[in-house]
């Protein structure tokens, strides 16, 4: 409920990295993610991070109460870390939910899974 009383990280970011635009399939609701992409060194290691996390959506309760606590655990994490959370870590922080709205906790990952990926597209397309 706090979550989605008091959602974090809503909004948009200018000039992202990397964006997503996603549909649930199940219900139709949507979603719109954006990421910043830091760089720091760990162990020696320069590593990429999400630096910054931001979406808007149209969708239920569950869903902007995933998303929000989607965008709290994911700030700060390397890439590689952000690709392993799945939705079932997210509705385990939240404290569950009722199994018809299980879905719901799909929107933000996928929205993250393909913001990444655009990240990685434009990378590739830029030759950085
Ligand atoms: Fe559509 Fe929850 S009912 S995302």
């Amino acid at each position: 409920m706090k979550h989605f009383l008091h959602p974090k990280n809503i909004g948009e970011i200018k000039n992202p990295d990397g964006k997503s635009e996603i549909v649930n399939p199940i219900c139709g609701d949507k979603l719109w993610l954006f990421i910043k992409i830091g760089k720091k060194r760990v162990k020696g290691k320069e590593v990429e991070y999400i630096k910054e996390i931001k979406y808007k959506t149209l969708g239920c309760a569950a869903a902007i109460a995933t998303s929000s606590m989607l965008s709290e655990i994911v700030k700060g994490k390397s890439i590689d870390e952000a690709l392993k959370i799945k939705a079932k870590d997210i509705v385990k922080e939240l404290g569950g939910l009722p199994k018809h709205k299980l879905h719901c906790s799909l929107l933000g990952i996928n929205g993250l899974r393909k913001a990444i990926e655009d990240y990685k597209r434009k990378k590739i397309k830029d030759g950085s």
